[in-house]
């Protein structure tokens, strides 16, 4: 293995760690910096700050080895060849992404490295941010010292590791040609697409491919709402457009709408780069819109069936905004659970990871205030006046229906992730709505 040493900045954040840990079972050595002084704690100590399938022993062999370690001080990546930048971009209250912590932890990298290095920024960037930076270097006289390199990457929760291991492309752009060669031959296994490119076209691609992802959720639940009126099935619509390699098969099903940390604030820090250049981008605006409707025709679903919800019980399976992942940022679930509580219902919900330790419950009851959390999807089921199911996780698709209608006050189950099949929940007695069937 080459000696190259890997830096991490941000190296406690989703990205940054499963970078970190990844790289390192590849045999690199890593030096993970992360400000973060309590999480790096943890980390000390082999905890984890979040659940992602496989990381956790992943950390313990790679720290246990050597190769990977942790610091809270910056200098200690003094003599890293390639570091990568996974500081958060967050939405600011306009919808651009606050790239002023990355902006700054680059600049910092660059007063302490010794050179010649690579700055990869990972993290999601508006267009031109990576060129601004190296401006900025080049005027403080540290160009020589660190190249800035635009280095997206697609990893999604709850797959990131397999996402890491096995990229759908890889993609560098920037200006000094060896440190773009060096930033794309790090990882980049057989047969994967390499595109080295301009800071720009890097920058864009990810803000593309985000769209382009939360687009085809915005468009199956539209027709998931026409499919309902029509006694059509999503799903079945959904396979049969899905099989046209145009349009491709994944990524289709219909249902609460999508959530997480990651396509929102992207979508918004897209659309005000179309705001800033005085482009109008009203299709993207419209994904947004459709998305933000689409969990609430869910409590209407309720409401349609149990009228005013006030004083209703209703059980709510699923917080975490998608299966895998403990993760509750921008689910759906948040929105919903409000709504219902707003309207004066008491809620009760399960959720396997997002609620699974007392931590985690605390943090809950902070955000959703009024919630109370059950232990098992039968507790949330039980007594209540209807049930939504929120998360597809795959235990609540092993849920035994019967059981489910003898916990239930009122048989009436709101599919937000269509798990069941409605024929079969209806011949059983269940008032059954699911998403677009
Ligand atoms: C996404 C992108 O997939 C990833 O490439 C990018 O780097 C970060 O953003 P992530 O947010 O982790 O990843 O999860 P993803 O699997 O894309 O799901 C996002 C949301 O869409 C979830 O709420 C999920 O439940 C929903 N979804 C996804 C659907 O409603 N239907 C689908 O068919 C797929």
């Amino acid at each position: 293995m080459t000696e190259i040493l890997l830096g991490i900045i941000g190296g406690c954040g989703h990205i940054g760690l499963i970078h970190a840990a990844c790289l390192a079972s590849l045999g690199y050595t890593v030096v993970a910096y992360d400000s973060n002084t309590a999480a790096l704690k943890n980390l000390a100590k082999g905890i984890a700050p979040f659940y992602e399938p496989g990381l956790q022993e992943l950390l313990h062999k790679t720290t246990a080895s050597g190769v990977l370690t942790f610091t809270g001080r910056i200098n200690e990546l003094h003599r890293a060849g390639l570091v990568y930048v996974c500081v958060g971009t967050p939405s600011l209250a306009d919808g651009r992404a606050d790239t002023g912590p990355l902006e700054s932890a680059v600049q910092e990298l660059a007063g302490v490295v010794a050179g010649p290095a690579v700055a990869a920024i990972k993290s999601t960037v508006p267009v031109g941010t990576a060129r601004k930076i190296s401006r900025r270097l080049a005027a403080s006289g540290l160009a020589k010292k660190l190249a800035v390199v635009s280095n997206p990457e697609f990893l999604a929760e709850g797959t990131g590791i397999s996402d890491f291991l096995n990229p759908s492309r890889v993609i560098a752009g920037g200006e000094d040609a060896a440190a773009v060669k060096r930033a794309a031959s790090i990882y980049a296994p057989p047969g994967v697409p390499v595109i080295t490119t301009t800071w720009e076209n890097a920058e864009l691609i990810k803000y593309a491919a985000n769209a382009f992802l939360a687009a085809k959720l915005s468009l199956i639940n539209e027709i998931a709402a026409l499919c309902e009126q029509a006694g059509a099935d999503i799903r079945l619509v959904g396979r049969g457009t899905g099989l046209d390699p145009r349009i491709g098969a994944s990524y289709l099903e219909a249902g609460a709408g999508f959530g997480g940390p990651c396509l929102e604030k992207d979508l918004r820090a897209l659309i005000s780069q179309f705001d800033r250049a005085a482009l109008p981008a009203p299709l993207l605006e419209a994904v947004l819109a459709v998305n933000r409707r689409q969990c609430y025709r869910l409590v209407q679903k309720l409401s349609e069936k149990l009228g005013s919800l006030e004083g209703k019980k209703i059980g709510v399976l699923g917080l975490a905004f998608k299966p895998g992942t403990d993760d509750v940022r921008g689910s759906p679930s948040l929105p919903v659970i409000r709504r219902l509580l707003a309207l004066g219902a008491l809620v009760a919900a399960h959720d396997p990871a997002a609620g699974a330790s007392p931590v985690k419950r605390d943090r809950l009851q902070a955000v959703l205030p009024g919630l109370t959390l059950a232990s098992s999807p039968y507790e949330a089921a039980a007594g209540k006046d209807g049930l939504l199911i929120l998360t597809a996780w795959p235990e609540y698709k092993k849920l035994d229906p019967e059981k489910l209608k003898h916990c239930l006050a009122v048989p009436l189950i709101v599919d937000g992730r269509n798990l069941f099949d409605p024929a079969q929940m209806r011949a059983l007695g269940i008032d059954y709505r699911g998403v677009g069937r």
